[in-house]
């Protein structure tokens, strides 16, 4: 199995104006996250809004540069990457969005859009250009009159297949999806993770799938890596995390999504209050405020990501909660 990405200690901060008189403030909006990604993987990134999922996925798409952190991409490192050299990383990483009006042109053709990338970044010919759209067309489910279509000729469903075609026509190594179904009806959502799942599996892309539900990517992650207020909190293989969540904030995201067949085993937890302002952001751990298991210690002493039962957890009580969650 080879990585395809490795992303280490990677932060981004945002100096921000708190208004007249009070000066500039620092989001830190990434803070510590770190996790490499084999081939024909999927990492799961999962947390409230506002956790800063969108700002790791335009650290990852080279859409913006990380505060401090490096970032390697086909085992090449990002930072002091030359510019042909950050041309071709661009090429092997590509981004589906919520909304694939964000990623489609209104005004040109669908076919014309898809034929794009391999017009800027192959020797193709018009005619291989064409027949290359079509046979990816049809593996998102389009048909071939939809070549001359535009985007607001399709339904939210078929855009995001387009959108989805369009970051696949050059194979990159890394798809990065943000949100990429929350925007559509439910009816439609496993369609759509059904298309990512077969295109992964044809072209053993690694995936970063970004969803505030765990449920929508229950189906599709490897690795679940759970944030709270720009830190990583938990992060491990998806069989753990949702059969046995250590973290007192992923059992209570798990808590609050809803399942065929509850655990009556389980402990559930609900959160209480809001989500902290990222701006003064509580002292210790994050959490503390919200959690039904700190402590003293959790007001005072930020806990590090640490190695335990497999997985990666943040958390001063885990070894507890451990013994709690324990069959
Ligand atoms: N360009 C920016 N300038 C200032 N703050 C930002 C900027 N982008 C994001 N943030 C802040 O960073 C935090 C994380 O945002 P974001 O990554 O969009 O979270 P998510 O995608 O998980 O909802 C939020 O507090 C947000 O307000
Ligand atoms: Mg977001």
């Amino acid at each position: 199995m080879s990585v395809v990405l490795t992303a280490r200690d990677l932060t981004r901060h945002y100096e921000v104006s708190r208004g007249l008189f009070k000066g500039h403030a620092t989001v830190r909006a990434l803070n510590g996250v770190s996790f490499e990604l084999e081939a024909g993987q999927t990492l799961a990134v999962v947390g409230e809004s506002g956790c800063g999922k969108s700002t790791l996925a335009r650290a990852l798409t080279l859409i913006e540069e990380p505060s401090s952190g490096s970032l390697q991409i086909g085992g090449q490192e990002v930072t002091g990457a030359s510019k042909a050299e950050r041309k071709q990383l661009r090429r092997d990483v590509q981004m589906v969005f919520q909304s694939p009006y964000a990623s489609l042109n209104p005004r040109q053709k669908i076919g014309d859009q898809l034929a794009e990338p391999l017009l800027i970044n192959t020797a193709l010919s018009r005619s291989e250009r064409r027949e290359k759209v079509q046979a990816m067309m049809q593996q998102v489910g389009l048909r071939p009159e939809h070549y001359q279509r535009y985007p607001h000729m399709f339904s939210g469903g078929q855009r995001q297949r387009i959108a989805l075609a369009r970051a696949m026509m050059l194979h990159p190594k890394v798809l990065v999806a943000d949100e990429p179904t929350s925007a559509l009806d439910v009816s439609i959502q496993a369609q759509v993770l059904n298309l990512f799942m077969d295109l992964q599996e044809e072209f053993n892309t690694a995936y970063v799938f970004i969803s505030h539900n765990l449920s929508v990517v229950r189906h599709v992650a490897d690795q679940v890596l759970v944030m709270y207020l720009g830190r990583p909190v938990e992060m491990g293989p998806k069989a753990l995390i949702y059969s046995r969540p250590l973290h007192p904030y992923t059992q209570a995201l798990l808590s609050a999504t809803p399942t065929i067949h509850p655990d009556p085993l389980k402990p559930k937890i609900k959160i209480v209050g809001e989500l902290p302002n990222p701006l003064d952001p509580p002292s210790g751990c994050a959490f503390h405020k919200r959690c039904p298991y700190a402590t003293e210690l959790c007001s005072v002493e930020e806990p590090a990501l640490r190695l335990l039962d497999a997985r990666q957890v943040a958390c001063h009580h885990a070894e507890r909660i451990n013994a709690v969650v324990l069959p």
